[in-house]
């Protein structure tokens, strides 16, 4: 097939499943090494990586994993709790591009999953960056 991918098969041409496991799974382990991201999550990251892996999975064009356990992802919504400033929105997205390293995920791929996650991410900043944290 020929053309510029489309979120419906993004999730099949990076590997499926496999390659959304192992991405969260990087994903997180930088999250937890982050100064910044470390202090907003659990001590536990059990229960966020299956989400994201839910979420991932139907975000590029998997089987609506999140939707069907969790509901409607409302994904900013369930933020608000959560204070996302612009540096945090930045990391993030540091670990989510070394996570990408990790797992091998290249090419037309990655710019677009990259494109799509960093709009998402400046989407869910909710809290400006305080610099005297
Ligand atoms: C912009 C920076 C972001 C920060 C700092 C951030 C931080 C967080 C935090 C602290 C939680 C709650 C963890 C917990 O207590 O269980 C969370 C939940 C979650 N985040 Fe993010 N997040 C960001 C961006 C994103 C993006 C871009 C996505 C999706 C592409 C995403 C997907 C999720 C999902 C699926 C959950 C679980 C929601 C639930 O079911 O409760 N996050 N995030």
């Amino acid at each position: 097939m020929r053309g510029i991918p489309s979120p419906a098969t993004i999730y099949e041409m990076i590997g499926g499943a496999d390659t959304i496991r192992e991405l969260v799974t990087h994903f997180y382990d930088y999250v937890a090494q982050d100064p910044d991201l470390r202090p907003i999550f659990p001590e536990d990251f059990t229960e966020i990586r299956e989400k994201q892996y839910a979420f991932l999975t139907q975000f590029f064009g998997g089987p609506q994993l999140y939707s069907e356990t969790y509901g409607p992802p409302m994904m900013r919504a369930r933020h608000l709790p959560h204070p996302v400033t612009p540096r945090r929105a930045k990391a993030w997205l540091s670990c989510m591009e070394r996570a990408m390293d990790d797992t091998g995920i290249t090419g037309d791929a990655r710019q677009f999953m990259l494109q799509r996650l960093t709009l998402t991410a400046h989407h869910m900043v909710n809290t400006p960056d305080d610099d005297a944290e």
